[in-house]
């Protein structure tokens, strides 16, 4: 329970540090979230903040440092047209399908600056989790958001996708940047 927590007081977003490997946090299995309290939506809200200054696509709780089963993700679906990013918060998520098909693709993460690498992963994966209020919810994503999704997840049980990685390349800011988009 957030008993400290001040009801009225102006809601104040805060950009948060990001964990860097090799910090053993990266490596812990992450606990269950169990209250969907203030403390939880103050927690959500920084974390949109962080992915939005770093700037990345997706966010677990070990990267900035709190071992709970929690993933914030923004993405915009660029093979549609007009697409407008979209926001997804998966709290204990599960994937609880996966397509036999994979994909190749380049991977980078913010807790591993100046690298990427290549990546397979399902090409869909369908997660069962609760949304930000503790109501349960079910998704199936495909190609870019399947992989996010992979990633993310994986955070949350230590795995780094430089584990997953069948190779691993330097590229500067600028290179990075555009792998991003
Ligand atoms: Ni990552």
């Amino acid at each position: 329970m957030a008993l400290d927590y001040k009801i009225g007081s102006e809601k104040q977003v805060a950009v948060l540090n990001i964990v860097k490997f090799p910090d053993p946090m990266l490596r812990l299995k992450a606990k269950p979230v169990q209250t969907f309290d203030k403390s939880l939506q103050k927690l959500i809200d920084d974390m949109f903040e962080t992915l939005r200054a770093a700037p990345g696509v997706g966010l677990a709780a070990p990267q900035i440092g709190q071992s709970l089963r929690l993933v914030v993700v923004e993405y915009a679906d660029e093979e549609k047209e007009d697409a407008k990013p979209k926001t997804y918060v998966l709290v204990n998520p599960e994937i609880i399908k996966t397509s036999e098909e994979t994909v190749m693709g380049s991977e980078g993460c913010l807790s591993v600056p100046g690298l990427a690498g290549d990546v397979e992963r399902h090409e869909m994966v369908t997660v069962k989790a609760k949304n930000r209020y503790g109501q349960p919810m079910k998704i199936t994503a495909r190609g870019w958001l399947a992989r996010i999704f992979q990633h993310e997840i994986d955070h949350l049980d230590g795995i780094l996708y430089i584990d997953r990685a069948k190779n691993i390349y330097e590229l500067s800011d600028e290179e990075l940047a555009e792998l991003k988009d």
